[in-house]
């Protein structure tokens, strides 16, 4: 390994868990620590491409030479994807983004009171990035999606890979406590648009991370 597969490549990666205000002091989000989507950042760039990483809130340090442009919420994230995605070939969409955000965001700190023993939060879906970008995308342009399943994990992530116009979908099972989230292993399963699903062993996520970079440069192919 170690080619410069993607040398003159531009790749936008998002990566972590969004995070979606109540109030001041206070958010909803999930337990991606961002390891997956830095490992493919890291990859990216040691195959030679230009890379900019918008990142959710993580304990991880981006690789150095890389564009960082931190964000917090879904809506942040749909910001920063659709406003850099026209100066990109590739996107590698391994940020765990929030299914719903709250309808409101409270401008003071949520209190308890003598009335309120119980505290009803309305959620709303967020905007699907993925949908969005797939109307925007241009034919010599590869995204690349994840799906975290606990369930029916290639059918589920054929379904995404469609709904959601990708070129490739990297489908994990979550249920699995050794891999997936926050572990530094993983085990995922490729999926093509032409049906050809290909199964990693179970390894780091810095090795998958490869891979995966090396499977996008063959779709510019
Ligand atoms: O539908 P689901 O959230 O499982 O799809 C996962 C893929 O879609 C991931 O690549 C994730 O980053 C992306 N996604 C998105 N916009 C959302 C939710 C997820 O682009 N609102």
């Amino acid at each position: 390994f170690g080619a410069q597969t993607l040398a003159g490549k531009r790749v936008l990666v998002t990566a972590g868990g969004t995070r979606e205000r109540l109030d001041p002091v206070r958010f909803l989000t999930n337990d991606s620590s961002g390891k997956m989507g830095y490992a493919v950042a890291a990859a990216a760039q040691q195959a030679g491409a230009t890379v900019t990483l918008i990142t959710a809130p993580t304990k991880l340090t981006a690789p150095a030479g890389v564009t960082v442009v931190p964000i917090q919420s879904t809506t942040d994230l749909a910001q920063a994807v659709l406003e850099r995605f026209p100066a990109n070939d590739a996107l590698v969409m391994a940020a765990a983004v929030a299914d719903f955000q709250p309808v409101a965001v409270a401008d003071q700190k949520i209190k308890k009171t003598p009335a309120n023993d119980e505290f009803i939060l309305k959620l709303k879906k967020t905007p699907d990035i993925l949908k969005a970008v797939a109307k925007i995308k241009r034919a010599d342009q590869v995204t690349v999606g994840f799906a975290a399943e606990t369930q029916n994990v290639l059918a589920n992530g054929e379904k995404k890979l469609q709904s959601k116009h990708l070129d490739m979908l990297v489908a994990n099972d979550v249920s699995r406590a050794d891999i997936g989230f926050n572990g530094d292993e993983n085990q995922v399963t490729f999926i093509l648009p032409n049906g050809v699903t290909d199964q990693t062993p179970k390894t780091s996520k810095k090795v998958i991370a490869r891979v995966l970079v090396d499977r996008v440069a063959q779709l510019f192919k």
